[in-house]
């Protein structure tokens, strides 16, 4: 002890030794260390990769079905799901590093997403951890590989978990949805025949008016008869079409909502108005004949002008409805 301190106090030459060798020990850390270093950046980077490609997996399961370009029908608002640097640069979507406030990830807690009335099931447990890694992890887009697309997800069809196989938990089957009521599923069965039923009343309206049309230039009695009879007709699929969607239009949220209000309460609206026009070109025409003639005059009048609001307003409510189907360019030239 006294003798080294001695040495190292006495001898400059045995100084240079040892601040050699703490030299070389530092160098040597760093020339150690630096490749683990780079290594523990390549596998943070590396469970990136994984991270999306499994979150792209599960979208592929859960959400490209709705949520792509190519998806029908087209949610024009958010239809890239399957581009995650698009989909994490959406604040609205995403809060990257917190799945709390990211609303994607809210949707699919709340069990909000995939809807309740589709084919498909929710997401399980494990499958809405690895969002939620994802978010957290701030929504890595992952690497791009040569010949396209991110590093390879497992096909969906060998993987229905969406989890890449290695660390798929054993245990984490589909959780399915508890069957619904009888009733319920009835309902939403029915709901999808709105699309089918609201042709009859659309056309049959349009030609009520068209036959109101003719009328005031031929005045033939055949012309009424086939505006009441349309309008018969026509009236008894309005009411038809209107319930039937009431049943469709269950499980909307977002977007598309306010749409769907506007084309239900017009649909309605229209709906309950061609019940008294119907009923007013039943008693117009019938007084008429028992009087011995053809039906003029004001009441004559109203059935007319009815008639064309209630056409207009059926025409209005379908076209709404059909932008919320093939959404709202569907009428743009094409290029
Ligand atoms: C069966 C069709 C369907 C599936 C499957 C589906 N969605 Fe949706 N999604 C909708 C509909 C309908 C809306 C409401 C209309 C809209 O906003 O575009 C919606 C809205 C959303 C919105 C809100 C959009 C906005 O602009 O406010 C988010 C976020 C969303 N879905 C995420 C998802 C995710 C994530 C999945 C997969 C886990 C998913 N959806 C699966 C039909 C679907």
């Amino acid at each position: 002890m006294t003798r080294r301190r001695t040495t190292a106090a006495a001898s400059p030459a045995s100084v240079i030794p040892a601040a050699r060798v703490a030299w070389c020990v530092v160098v040597g850390a760093v020339f150690a260390l630096a490749p683990s270093a780079r290594a523990a950046g390549a596998g943070a980077a590396e469970a990136n990769d994984r991270l999306a490609a499994q979150t792209l997996a599960i979208f592929g399961e859960k959400c490209f079905g709705c949520h792509t370009a190519a998806a029908k029908p087209k949610f024009k608002k958010f239809n890239y799901v399957d581009d995650l640097t698009k989909l994490a640069g959406n604040p609205k979507f995403i809060v990257a590093g917190d799945p709390d406030k990211s609303l994607l990830y809210k949707q699919i807690v709340e069990d909000e997403m995939p809807p309740e009335d589709s084919d498909v099931q929710p997401l399980t447990p494990a499958q809405r951890d690895v969002v939620r890694a994802w978010i957290k992890a701030g929504a890595p887009a992952g690497r791009t590989v040569p010949g396209g697309g991110i590093a390879k997800p497992i096909p969906l069809a060998q993987n229905p978990g969406g989890i890449i196989s290695s660390d798929a938990p054993k245990s984490a089957p589909a959780t399915p949805r508890p069957t619904r009521p009888f009733f319920t599923r009835l309902i939403l069965w029915l709901g999808k025949f709105h699309p089918l039923a609201a042709h009859t009343p659309i056309a049959v309206l349009m030609a009520a008016a068209i036959a109101e049309m003719l009328f005031l230039k031929y005045r033939s009695p055949a012309l009424t008869s086939a505006a009441r009879f349309c309008m018969v007709l026509g009236g008894m699929g309005a009411v038809l079409t209107a319930a039937l969607g009431w049943a469709m239009a269950t499980g909307y949220s977002g977007a598309e909502r306010e749409a769907l209000e506007t084309h239900r309460w017009a649909g309605t609206a229209a709906a309950l108005l061609c019940i008294p026009i119907a009923l007013l070109g039943e008693w117009g025409a019938r007084r008429a004949h028992r009087e011995g003639r053809d039906w003029h005059g004001p009441s004559r009048w109203l059935f007319r002008v009815s008639v064309f609001f209630v056409a207009g307003l059926v025409g209005f409510a379908a076209h709404i409805g059909g932008l919320i189907v093939w959404g709202a360019d569907m009428f743009q030239f094409p290029k």
